[in-house]
Order: C-alpha cells, then structure tokens, then sequence
C-alpha cells in the first residue's frame, strides 16, 4: 500500500501564519508525526506527500518518501499525489491528524483486504453531540438582520465523524476522481467521491484519538497527547 499524505493546506483557521504541515508540534513539523506512522506501519511500502508550494525542500531526502506539488484544493492535492501511486491498495491521510498510528494503518487496510466487495475502508467515530441543520432567518420586518435558526435535528444515530486514513483500492479512488473538477474540488473527502461514484465504502472506529488540528485550540490538545504518548 501506499501512503498519500494531503498537506498542502494553507492552515487559515490555525492562523499559525504558514502552512499547518508544517506548524510545531511537540518540537517537530506536525506532518514528522504522520510520515512516522506511515514508515512504522508494515503495511505502507511508500509516502506520497502532496506539499505546498516551496516546501518540498523540508522533506527532501527522505527514504521512501516522495513530495509532489499540493494543488488549490484537497481533492486536487490528492489527484496529484495518486498520479505516482502504484500500488493495489491507497491510503489517504491528512497531514493535520498528527495521531495516527501504524497500527491504525495496519488495521484499516486489513479490514478492505479483507472483504472484495469494498472499494474503500475509512477511520471514523460515532457523533457524540446532537447535531442540527441550521438555516438563515431573514427578518425583512424589523432590522433586516439574518438571524441562525434551527430547520431540523438529524438522527444522532445514523451519524458518524469522517477522519482519515481513509484506504481505497488504488483504481477504485482513481475512478472516483475522474468527475467534473466543480464536483471534485468541492469534495472533503475521498470517501465522497467513491460514495459518488456507487462504491461501498465500509466504516472503522479506531478507538484512539484521532483529532483533526484545525484551531490552535486542537494544537494544544493534540500536543498533550503526544506529550502523554512518550510517557
Ligand atoms: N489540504 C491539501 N491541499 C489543499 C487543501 C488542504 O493537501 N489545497 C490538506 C491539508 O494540508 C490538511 C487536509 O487537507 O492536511 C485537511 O484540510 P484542512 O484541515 O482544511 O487544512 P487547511 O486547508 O490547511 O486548513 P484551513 O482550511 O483552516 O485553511
Ligand atoms: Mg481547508
């Protein structure tokens, strides 16, 4: 299998002032803690690393690892990244979830390996808050301010968190992105695609944190938890 890692985002709501890859964490770049766990897991025989522009140079030299140039989106970044994928089976990761493991790798691969009529296995938890669709209430009588009301609340049940490793059999994730690039670029995810594209897509809760870094917020967590991991 080989590993895709998705890092050329611009971290905007990080607002650490350059890409969030590449943010500290810990005392490392935060991607350094996702290329560990794709080295470390037997079942990843290379990286991909899909960088933004100018940074390719801070991974250079890395055995098992190549950079390619990240695109203007997610979906785009990761078209470019499978482009140099030869492998059966792929495994799409963001750089901003720094705790992934080998293991989860391991795990998740096993689990498509495991059942043919799957195109794609992806990491993700059971919703723990009650989740609302929300829409504008445009108010034309008083102040002409939009106000957030609730339109309805979705069945908690049905509802799960997609994360990443997502894995995928390399020409099934290959077809998924061959659509109308609107329709690509708009996904945020690659479960979505092959969703899209009529493929069965089969669901793994990892049972470990799994957090995404979006704010710096999540940075502190996430660095609290590497921090207990060396414990
Ligand atoms: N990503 C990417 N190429 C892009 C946009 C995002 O490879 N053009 C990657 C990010 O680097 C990240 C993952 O996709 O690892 C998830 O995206 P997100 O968390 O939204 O990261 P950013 O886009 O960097 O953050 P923000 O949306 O706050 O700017
Ligand atoms: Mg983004």
């Amino acid at each position: 299998m080989t590993a895709v890692i998705a890092a050329a985002g611009s971290g905007e709501r990080l607002g650490a002032g350059g890409p969030k890859a590449f943010v500290p964490l810990g005392g490392r770049p935060m991607i350094a803690w996702s290329l560990d766990a794709c080295l470390a897991s037997g079942s990843v025989a290379g990286v991909v690393v899909a960088a933004p522009a100018g940074f390719d140079h801070e991974l250079g030299g890395m055995e098992r690892v190549e950079v390619v140039d990240g695109g203007a989106t997610r979906a785009a970044s990761v078209a470019n990244a499978l482009a140099r994928v030869a492998t059966e089976y792929v495994a799409v990761h963001d750089a901003a979830r720094p705790l992934v493991t080998a293991g989860l790798l391991d795990d998740l691969r096993a689990i498509l390996v495991g059942d043919p009529e799957a195109d794609g296995v992806i990491a993700a938890c059971p919703i723990a808050d009650t989740v609302k669709r929300v829409r504008v209430d445009l108010r034309v009588d008083s102040t002409q301010e939009s106000t957030r009301i609730i339109g309805d609340t979705l069945d908690r049940a049905e509802l799960w968190a997609a994360q990443t490793p997502q894995v995928f059999r390399t020409a099934a994730l290959r077809a998924a992105l061959e659509v109308d690039h609107a329709v690509r670029d708009a996904a945020t995810d690659e479960a979505m695609l092959v969703e899209a594209a009529g493929g069965r897509v089969l669901i793994h809760d990892p049972g470990v944190p799994n957090l995404k870094v979006t704010t710096p917020l999540d940075l502190r967590v996430a660095e609290l938890l590497l921090a207990e991991r060396r414990l």
